[in-house]
């Protein structure tokens, strides 16, 4: 690792997340290693991006354990931006976790989340990294403004975080996620209190947004990885994630792999959670903005350019965004560069 300036690795730095999060780190003047498989492609990249002096590229391939662990070894944190995370995720996360070199990646699904916490936690741990799936807008926003609402909530019993998201372009990293996710048997849930897998009853449920979204139809389950880690920090009995039914209704979704960034920037959203007490009453929060990618991309610079400036947590292994952070200081942070603005309970 270096031990003066840190490098940040951006794996899958050609897609269109890893060129946001490679671009964010370069705007604020850090050292980039732009990673993947296709060494042409990275090359142009590196070229594109400008910022010679901070820029350099290496190749690793998925099935080439070896290369990866040298692409871990090389940098002070590995940014995996390179999905679906159902095939991309264990092998990186494998070589950052033995490395000992702080991993932060883009998931949206639950079982790579839950596998990263099941099989990676005590190497991490021995070894020194701080692990964090998910940092990203779906997952990773639902579990930090969970926290931040269920704060001193001590009976917190039923959390559900609605995604409302309209003009949703999705990029082909996307839309494979979307097609494994949609035809998924054994789905993750978080009900009684308990992780489980198997089939679920996919219904049609109403979510209360907030004006000016105002109470919508959802998916209820929408299949996004905070079931996994909300429970790792709210004592909750039941924990789910919804998402407008309207935004798979919109005929640009699955017919955008051409979009330009600045098409696909145009998106409005709303996240807002649900936290009811064991006893009645309970507490709404929510964030509403534009551009969900670059939410996702400013939350992973954020979180990686903390855990090199000494910010990060003081325990290592495999943490939720909210473990690793005080859920409402990140919130605020983000609120600050404009990603969204922030609603908590008063
Ligand atoms: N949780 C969230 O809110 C959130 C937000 C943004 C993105 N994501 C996820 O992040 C992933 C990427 O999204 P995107 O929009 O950036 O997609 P994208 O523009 O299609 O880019 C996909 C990237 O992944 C790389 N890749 C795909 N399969 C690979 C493999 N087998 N080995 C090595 N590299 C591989 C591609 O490399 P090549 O150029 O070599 O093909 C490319 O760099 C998706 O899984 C998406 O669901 C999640």
């Amino acid at each position: 690792m270096n031990s003066t300036a840190p490098l940040f690795a951006v794996y899958g730095a050609t897609g269109h997340t890893g060129r946001l999060v490679a671009a964010e780190l370069l705007s604020r003047g850090q050292a980039v290693l732009l990673a993947g498989r296709n060494a042409d492609a990275l090359h142009a990249l590196a070229g594109e991006l400008g910022s010679p002096g901070l820029v350099r590229t290496q190749t690793a391939p998925l099935d080439d354990p070896a290369a990866l662990r040298r692409l871990a070894e090389a940098a002070d944190v590995l940014i995996h931006c390179a999905g679906p995370f159902t095939t991309t995720g264990m092998p990186v996360a494998t070589a950052a976790a033995e490395a000992g070199t702080h991993y932060i990646d883009h998931a949206i699904e639950p079982h790579p989340v839950k596998n990263l916490f099941e099989t990676l936690q005590a190497t991490a741990g021995r070894t020194g990294a701080v692990m964090i799936p998910q940092m990203s807008f779906y997952g990773g926003l639902g579990d930090l403004l969970a926290a931040a609402v269920a704060e001193g909530m001590p009976d917190a019993d039923r959390v559900t975080v609605g995604y409302s998201v309209t003009g949703w372009r999705m990029t082909k990293g996307a839309r494979n996620t979307a097609e494994l996710l949609i035809g998924e048997i054994d789905r993750v849930s978080f009900t009684d209190g308990a992780l489980r897998v198997g089939p679920v009853e996919i219904r049609n449920a109403v979510f209360p947004f907030p004006p000016p979204v105002g109470p919508r139809s959802v998916i209820a389950p929408f299949p996004s990885g905070e079931i996994v880690t909300i429970p790792r920090h709210i004592p909750a009995r039941t924990v789910e994630a919804q998402l407008t039914s309207s935004t798979f209704e919109e005929e640009q979704i699955f017919s955008s792999e051409d979009a330009t960034p600045e098409e696909r920037a145009r998106t409005d959203f709303m996240v807002a959670v649900q936290v009811v007490g064991a006893s009645g009453g309970g507490r709404n929060g929510h964030v509403r903005g534009h551009d969900i990618w670059r939410v996702g991309a400013l939350a992973s610079v954020v979180a990686a350019t903390l855990l090199t400036s000494g910010e990060g947590p003081s325990k290592t292994g495999v943490l939720s965004a909210a473990e690793a952070f005080p859920a409402a200081d990140f919130l605020r942070r983000l609120e600050a560069l404009e990603a969204f603005t922030l609603h908590l309970p008063g």
